[in-house]
C-alpha cells in the first residue's frame, strides 16, 4: 500500500478547447491557450491498495458517473491496479463552469501515478490529465498555457505547454450559480458537434484565433488578448445555443454581467468576459483595474473571488 497527495489549480480557457477529433484519447478539434487561477485548488489524496475501489468527492463518498469516472482514470494509469482509495476536495464551486474538471484530474494525475510508483516528466502527465478531462492536460502547469492539437493519432503530442508565467493578469469570477450543471461539456460537445450548424466554422476559425492570443501574449498586449478571448468565448457559446436540443449554460444573471462589464470598458477600463459550459463569468483585467470591476458586480448582488495567476500542479504531503 503506498499514499500519495497532490494539489491543482483549475485554468480558465482564452481560446476555448469545445469539440473532440477523438473522443476516447480527448483530442481537441480546436487548439486552446489558458490561463491556471489561483488559490481556487483541488487537493487529492490516492491510496493504492485499499479494501476495496472508494471515491470521496467533497466528502461524499460516489459511486455514481463522477466516481466511476475517477477509477476508469486510475485503470488508464494502471490496468492491473489493486483496489484504490481516492479523496478529493475543492475549494471552490464543483462542476458550475470554473473548470474544476481540469485541477482534478491534474492533481490526481499526480498523485496516482506517484502513488502507483511511476515517474513521468510533465508533458505525459499532461497526456494522461487529458485522458480524465481534455483542459485538465493544461493545469500541469501555472500561469499562461497553450494546448496545441497535435498531430500524432495517438495523441502524445496534444498537450499543455507553458507559454509565460511572469504576466500578473487579474480575473475575477462573479458567482452567478454555484450548483453543479445539468449537461457535462462531455455530452455539450458530443451534441454540438452532432448537430450544430455552426460547428465546421467554429473549428475552422479557432486556430486563427489561438494563433491572435499567442500573438497577444508575446506582445503582453492585453487588449488584444480581451478582445480575442471574447471572440472565442461568443463563437463558442454560438455552437452550443445552436445545438438541437440547445445548450443553455448562461443565466439572465450572466447577462447582467456581461453587459456591465461592456459598460466599464465603454468608460476606459481594460476588462473583457470570459464563459465556459456554466452560468459563472470571468473577468480579465489588469490587477490595478480589480476594485472597480469588484464593485461593478457587486453592485448587480453578485459575488466574486479574485484570481490571479496560478502555479503548477504539485505533489504535496499526504
Ligand atoms: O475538458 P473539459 O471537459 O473540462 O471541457 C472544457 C470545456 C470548456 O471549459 C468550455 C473550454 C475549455 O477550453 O476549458
Amino acid at each position: 500500500m503506498s499514499v500519495a497527495a497532490a494539489i491543482a489549480h483549475p485554468n480558465i480557457a482564452l481560446v476555448k478547447y469545445w469539440g473532440k477529433r477523438d473522443p476516447i484519447l480527448n483530442l481537441p478539434a480546436t487548439p486552446s491557450v489558458s490561463l491556471t487561477v489561483a488559490p481556487f485548488t483541488t487537493r487529492t489524496t490516492v491510496q493504492w491498495g485499499a479494501e476495496r475501489d472508494e471515491v470521496v468527492l467533497n466528502g461524499s463518498s460516489r459511486t455514481d458517473g463522477a466516481g466511476q469516472r475517477v477509477l476508469r482514470f486510475l485503470d488508464l494509469v494502471d490496468p492491473h491496479r489493486p483496489p484504490c482509495l481516492v479523496r478529493s476536495e475543492n475549494d471552490f464551486p464543483t462542476a458550475a463552469g470554473l473548470a474544476s474538471s481540469s485541477s482534478a484530474f491534474a492533481a490526481l494525475a499526480l498523485a496516482a501515478t506517484k502513488a502507483a510508483g511511476q515517474s513521468l516528466d510533465p508533458a505525459a502527465l499532461s497526456v494522461l490529465a487529458r485522458r480524465g478531462s481534455g483542459s485538465a492536460c493544461r493545469s500541469i502547469w501555472g500561469g499562461l498555457v497553450h494546448w496545441p492539437l497535435g498531430e500524432r493519432v495517438d495523441g502524445l503530442d496534444s498537450h499543455g505547454a507553458p507559454l509565460r508565467s511572469d504576466w500578473d493578469l487579474a480575473m475575477v469570477a462573479a458567482i452567478v450559480a454555484d450548483e453543479e450543471k445539468d449537461t457535462s461539456s462531455r455530452d455539450g460537445m458530443t451534441r454540438t458537434q452532432e448537430t450544430s450548424p455552426l460547428y465546421e466554422a467554429w473549428v475552422a476559425n479557432a486556430p486563427d484565433d489561438c494563433e491572435a492570443a499567442l500573438r497577444a501574449i508575446e506582445a503582453r498586449d492585453l487588449e488584444a488578448l480581451g478582445t480575442v478571448m471574447e471572440r472565442s468565448t461568443f463563437q463558442m457559446h454560438a455552437t452550443m445555443e445552436s445545438a438541437d436540443p440547445p445548450l443553455r449554460y448562461l443565466k439572465p444573471p450572466s447577462f447582467e454581467v456581461v453587459h456591465r462589464i461592456e459598460a466599464l470598458r465603454a468608460a476606459g477600463v481594460g476588462a473583457w468576459v470570459t464563459m465556459d459550459a456554466g452560468p459563472n463569468v470571468k473577468v480579465l483585467c489588469d490587477p490595478t483595474d480589480v476594485p472597480g470591476v469588484v464593485d461593478a458586480i457587486a453592485d448587480l448582488g453578485i459575488a466574486t473571488h479574485v484570481l490571479r495567476p496560478g502555479g503548477p500542479a504539485q505533489w504535496i504531503e499526504p
